[in-house]
């Protein structure tokens, strides 16, 4: 069983994440860069894993639903449609000394700037995108910003989609991809960074039923993540209040966890009606009708619109699995992350009992068999017992330990759990389909 979140102190889940290579400060040879952090060998495994587990459950398992990958840089008109440019914006007040920005609703009776004493200005709406320029020439021509949100490209590819797909309502468009935002206030590890990725489906219905398909997915998306293993007490829905709504939002609900600092935002389910692709046919005079064949009419569709982030998703998973077990002394303790197999970055460790000239080579025979269908670490430095307890910190479910019985007397190797620690003998020949066994 893992720890209370509460109980964790999250420096330990960043010096874990960074010691074995899950995630590292960006560019960490100059000292970092704010709130922007690099995947590690074993971090793009994780991260991979969850937003594969998500394309097979939201994709690939269902009927009604296609992906998409559209560009991060969009036609600045995109944003004029979506309200971002004029509606994505912030109230900063700016001290008048040092030029440091804060936001307004966290300096309330607070009269000087905490840094240096100096005077705030009056505030002032800042807009949350971050911007860069297309070709040689630096104006406004040809400014365009880095996408806030993956949703836009997929209602402007609504009408491609439609037509190349021969798609009838309801049906969703999947997308997993880069978004920027320029957070004053971003922290809490990868859970509030500038540059993260969001994994988003716009779910598009026939105005009326999109009550009913708000609950549905929002049942669907809170099972995802208990079906990967997170604990259900550790999760929660929480409706947005009216003054919270996006502008787009006729009503949302939150899929919060349960963070070592407290409840936050993992995924947004939002009801988002007909307003962008409405908004698109405005900007754009391209129809964005659809024809339904049953009633004979033209519409806009509904839009429900499940939106989570990977980042996120993957801090959830790293701290709902973490554990320390046992031990007075730091030396005893077993530090476990209890990662359910689907999402474990190495599926299966193989470890020769010692560095034996005899152990070796038979252990490489059974690593190279079984690579072939897990992601496997073949590991020799060190006693037995420090191997188990690498493989145990980063989530490993199984260890398979090559022998002298293996070598002397009758080609079984043992398997280990992580969890429980105990040891069964298999024979070779039986090992793929006994790990298969246990990884499903
Ligand atoms: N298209 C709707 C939308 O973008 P959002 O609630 O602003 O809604 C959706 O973002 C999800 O994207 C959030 O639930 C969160 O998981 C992730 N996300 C948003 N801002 C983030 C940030 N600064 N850092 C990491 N993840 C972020």
């Amino acid at each position: 069983m893992a720890l209370n979140p509460e109980q964790i102190d999250m420096n330990k889940i960043v010096s874990l994440c960074k010691r074995r290579g899950f995630v590292f400060p960006s560019s960490d040879i100059y000292g970092g860069l704010g709130s922007t952090w690099d995947y590690g060998p074993l971090g793009v495994e994780l991260k991979r894993n969850v937003k594969d587990q998500w394309w097979k459950s939201v994709v690939h398992r269902r009927d009604d639903m296609v992906g998409l990958d559209a560009a991060i840089l969009m036609h600045p008109r995109t944003w004029e449609a979506s309200g971002h440019a004029e509606g994505f914006t912030d109230p900063l007040v700016e001290c008048k000394e040092c030029h440091l920005r804060f936001r307004e609703d966290h300096m309330e009776g607070i009269e000087k700037c905490p840094e240096c004493g100096g005077e705030f200005t009056d505030a002032r709406l800042f807009n949350l995108m971050l911007k860069t320029f297309l070709g040689p020439v630096e104006d406004s021509a040809n400014q365009v910003w880095m996408r806030p949100e993956t949703a836009q490209g997929i209602f402007v590819n609504f009408q491609n989609v439609v037509v190349s797909t021969r798609r009838k309502l309801p049906f969703g468009i999947a997308q997993i991809g880069k978004a920027f935002r320029n957070e004053i206030t971003p922290g809490n590890f990868v859970f509030r960074t500038r540059e993260f990725e969001q994994m988003e489906i716009e779910y598009f219905v026939k105005p009326g039923t999109d009550e009913e398909w708000h609950k549905r997915w929002l049942d669907d998306r809170m099972q995802w993540y208990k079906d990967l293993g997170i604990r259900p007490e550790n999760l929660r829905i929480r409706e947005h209040e009216g003054d919270e709504l996006a502008h787009y939002a006729k009503s949302c609900y939150d899929i919060e966890y349960k963070f070592p600092w407290g409840w936050s935002e993992l995924e947004g389910i939002a009801n988002r009606t007909d307003f962008d692709l409405k908004q698109h046919q405005e900007y754009s005079s391209q129809d964005m009708t659809y024809f339904d064949d049953e009633s004979h009419e033209h519409y806009i569709p509904y839009v429900i619109e499940p939106s989570g982030g990977a980042d996120r998703a993957t801090l959830a998973f790293l701290v709902d699995s973490y554990d320390e077990e046992g031990g007075v002394d730091a030396k005893d303790l077993r530090t476990v992350l209890h990662l359910s197999p689907s999402i474990a970055p190495i599926k299966v460790a193989v470890l020769p009992l010692s560095r034996n000239a005899k152990l070796v080579p038979k252990a490489r025979e059974v690593y190279s068999t079984i690579r072939e269908h897990f992601s496997c670490q073949y590991d020799d430095a060190q006693s037995i017992g420090r191997r188990y307890r690498r493989q145990d910190e980063i989530g490993t479910p199984v260890a398979v330990t090559v022998d002298f019985k293996t070598i002397e007397e009758d080609d079984s190797v043992t398997i280990r759990d992580r969890d429980s620690m105990e040891q069964t003998r298999v024979h070779i020949d039986d090992l793929v389909a006994a790990l298969k066994d246990k990884l499903d």
